[in-house]
């Protein structure tokens, strides 16, 4: 029978360890004592009176953790005599992440405005109806406020809500405006990133949610004249060529005189191409005069002061910027294209 007493049994490891050399040896005593006098002294364990079990457990385990403690020196010093070091091989890249495009378009955007005075503020993905539409002179039958365009949020009784409480994602950055406004007097300067939400079917030029930029200046003395330089001087220095600025009358329930911001096609150099439609031009947002009625939302006084609201995609620039001719390749999470950027 095997010897059984842990001390006696690292007593006799020890010693034939000692008198080996070579790490390969020293392995093998090291799994036959793991495998066999260990597991021996395991195995008659339970034979053993209760009043030598305490002892012999607590020997039988440090003498397990001794055994494999040898065992990984001996593969260390085995690594070290067998193993060399390559110091031409290449090193391991860590990886890297990028900017999201539309992250580093709207930073852009940001860098661009705050030189002209403006500040970036925020608002709220979820709103609420007065802001979204009624405090911008949105009447209550505009289609924009149906079901079909907008993504209300189910609420118990809507019936009696007011538009204050009737609450939906927002469809518009120009929902910040007035509560913008309604803070902060005159003169003002912000610019308001964000995402808005509609409900609509999606395709290579529409989403369910995208990114917007939304200007706001007002003052006294703002006029068109003072838009038009401001714009022309950002998308001069966004798209970093000699872009021309037109304005096209237009309609939107929250300006007035309101109009359609174009910019020539960088691409074609206005001769006509398949990204500008054949026309030498690109419309990138909605524009105007902030209608008196929206800066009384906001109890400005409209006999002392003007000003002039923007917005327009975020995303739509970002694919002028880079010809990207299908918005949802920014929300599809596919590495192989937003590593490019
Ligand atoms: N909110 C408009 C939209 O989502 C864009 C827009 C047009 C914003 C004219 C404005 C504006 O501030 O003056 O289509």
């Amino acid at each position: 029978m095997k010897e059984q007493d842990p001390k006696l049994i690292k007593k006799r490891f020890l010693k034939e360890l000692k008198d080996v050399k070579t790490s390969e040896e020293k392995k093998k005593i090291c799994k036959k004592y793991l495998e066999e006098d260990l597991s021996s002294v395991f195995s008659s364990f339970k034979n053993l009176p209760a009043a030598e079990k305490a002892r012999v457990g607590r020997g039988a385990n440090e003498l397990k953790q001794l055994l494999l403690t040898k065992m990984e020196m001996v593969k260390e010093t085995e690594k070290e005599e067998t193993g060399w070091l390559d110091v031409t091989l290449p090193g391991k890249e860590p990886i890297l992440g990028n900017i999201h495009p539309l992250t580093q378009m709207q930073k852009k955007c940001e860098d661009i405005f705050s030189k002209m005075g403006f500040v970036t503020i925020e608002g709220p993905e979820l709103e609420n109806e007065w802001y979204n539409f009624d405090a911008l002179n949105v009447k209550e039958d505009h289609p924009a406020r149906e079901m079909q365009d907008t993504l209300f949020v189910k609420q118990k009784g809507r019936e009696g809500l007011t538009s204050k409480e009737k609450l939906l994602m927002r469809t518009q950055t120009s929902a910040v405006q007035v509560r913008y406004m309604e803070k902060n007097k005159p003169p003002l300067r912000v610019i308001v990133p964000g995402r808005v939400f509609r409900n609509e079917a999606t395709d290579n030029s529409h989403e369910i949610n995208f990114y917007q930029l939304e200007g706001l200046m007002v003052g006294e003395d703002v006029s068109v004249a003072n838009f038009k330089a401001i714009i022309g001087s950002f998308f001069q220095n966004l798209f970093a060529t000699d872009v021309e600025i037109r304005l096209r009358p237009s309609y939107f329930p929250f300006t007035e005189p309101s109009f359609e911001v174009d910019v020539s096609c960088s691409i074609c150099k206005k001769k006509g191409c398949s990204a500008c439609q054949r026309t030498g031009w690109i419309e990138v947002m909605g524009a105007g005069m902030v209608h008196p009625n929206v800066l009384q939302s906001a109890k400005i006084d409209t006999s002392k002061f003007t000003g002039f609201a923007f917005g327009g995609g975020v995303d739509r620039l970002a694919m002028i910027k880079h010809e990207i001719n299908d918005i949802r390749l920014f929300y599809g999470g596919d590495l192989r294209f937003l590593k490019q950027f």
